[in-house]
């Protein structure tokens, strides 16, 4: 058997087709050679994202169906509230439109202007909230993450002696809170481990610090813990998830991920000042405390799927047929973040590229070369995404440049793999022929998702 077997069937497909190579040579060109900028219909294998791409389950669809669109007191609301509460453990929780709305009440409830958000790598939605509170995001994650062959199995956690230079130069009263991203995604979709968790959590109430976890995609997360982390083998997901969130003082999610819906976010918290809070501001920015700007039948697929995500037999599915194409690569030698991480393949596009400079955006460059070779769409995850330094406006090149390849959950077959494999190592053999690109067209903010370039 080749990859991981799927503990599904298919019971509706969705018709997709390879453009024309003239048609892939124009769109890439109309686009601004930003894979964001292409239209759906020139895509073949959509790897974008895995924020929302997800295919619901016949449970979910069903849930669908029972939408109670009441503007107060939806059911909806409540099986949402209860499957939160049974799987993260949570007492409270405001729901909101997407992750990114959670993020705007929750940081900016907690950030003051002029104060340090730590975190062990930041995404660019949560930098650029924190700093639209007038804080500043810095990352503290473990110096093996910025190494793409570095194998430790847990990369995503907390360096204990940055979090206290930060603390030392900064003074403790400019902490607004630490912030911990599950599966990081920038740092190539890898887990935090339980021992850093329960450590952070002991380091910081020595300082009367609050924690709180970006948990999108703390269901792949838990899965690694249990694969990996001594003591977790046996472990059901829900009871490690439930440890996990005991660790911290609320969470904002994404539920676009490992909730498996097209739309919706939530946070949650322990807390009641939080609470109280953010469910004054939802009604400000969302809609009324019991939707969040979600439609009824929107928070039944969450609820459902939130479950659904959470179950083990699912998780191996996933994360082994992500392994798969990593495996793939790695066979025709592309470099790639190692170890293969839960949500999506990153390929290194510095040793890719390794002819290009940094400011010719290696990593932009080669997503635009493989839309134009086997319309795949993929992203870039380096200096674009990274932006400019707020106080000297020069551009930021991290040490990670690479072109992300996410897997949307349940939606494409193995044999997909391979066909993204297969072109992959076809371009990988004339990757010297190449050219850079510049840009010519930068927003402001997340210029990532508008920027325009031309060809070098
Ligand atoms: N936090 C993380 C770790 C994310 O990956 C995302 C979104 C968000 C917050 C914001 O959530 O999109 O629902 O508003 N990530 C998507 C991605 C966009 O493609 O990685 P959102």
């Amino acid at each position: 058997m080749n990859g991981p077997v799927e503990p599904f069937k298919i019971k509706m497909i969705e018709h997709v087709k390879i453009p024309s190579e003239k048609r892939r040579k124009e769109a890439i060109r109309e686009a601004g050679f930003n894979t964001f900028l292409l239209y759906s219909d020139d895509v073949f294998i959509d790897l974008l994202t895995d924020s929302g791409t997800t295919a619901m389950s016949d449970n979910q669809w069903a849930g669908m169906m029972l939408g109670d669109e009441a503007y107060a007191g939806s059911k909806n609301f409540y099986n949402l509230e209860k499957a939160i509460q049974d799987v993260l453990g949570y007492k409270y929780v405001v729901p909101t439109h997407q992750g990114r709305g959670a993020e705007h009440l929750m940081y900016g409830h907690l950030t003051n202007p002029g104060q340090i958000v730590p975190r062990n790598m930041y995404f660019t939605t949560s930098k650029a909230h924190v700093e639209l509170a007038g804080g500043t995001m810095l990352d503290v994650i473990i110096d093996d993450a910025h190494d793409p062959e570095n194998e430790n199995p847990f990369k995503g956690d907390v360096d204990f002696k940055k979090l206290q230079n930060l603390i030392d130069e900064y003074g403790p009263d400019k902490i607004a809170f630490v912030n911990v991203e599950m599966n990081v995604n920038m740092a190539g979709g890898q887990p935090v481990s339980m021992k850093n968790l329960r450590e952070l959590r002991e380091f910081c109430n020595d300082y009367n610090f609050k924690i709180i976890f970006d948990a999108t995609r703390s269901s792949e997360n838990a899965y690694f813990i249990r694969e990996q982390e001594k003591g977790y083998e046996n472990t059901p997901i829900i009871d490690i998830l439930r440890e996990m969130m005991s660790y911290s003082d609320g969470c904002i999610y994404s539920s676009k991920k490992d909730c498996m819906v097209n739309i919706g976010g939530f946070l949650a918290t322990h807390s009641k000042d939080i609470f109280d809070y953010t469910r004054g501001m939802v009604v400000l920015f969302e809609g009324l405390h019991t939707y969040g700007g979600m439609a009824g039948r929107d928070m039944e697929a969450v609820a459902r799927g939130l479950r659904e995500g959470a179950e083990y037999e699912y998780l191996k599915y996933r994360i082994n047929q992500v392994r798969y194409l990593g495996d793939l690569f790695v066979k025709v030698n592309i470099p790639i973040v190692k170890p293969i991480g839960g949500h999506a393949v990153f390929v290194n596009a510095l040793k890719f590229l390794h002819h290009l400079s940094r400011d010719q955006w290696p990593a932009q460059t080669l997503s635009a070369a493989i839309y134009e070779d086997s319309a795949v769409r993929t992203m870039e995850r380096g200096a674009v995404s990274k932006g400019r330094d707020k106080d000297t406006g020069e551009n930021i090149f991290p040490p990670l440049e690479l072109v992300r390849f996410t897997i949307p959950r349940r939606v494409y077959t193995n044999t997909h793999m391979e066909y993204i494999a297969e072109s992959i190592a076809r371009l990988y053999e004339k990757r010297d022929t190449i050219h850079g690109l510049k840009m010519v067209f930068e927003p402001k903010h997340l210029r990532f998702f508008q920027a325009r370039f031309e060809k070098l």
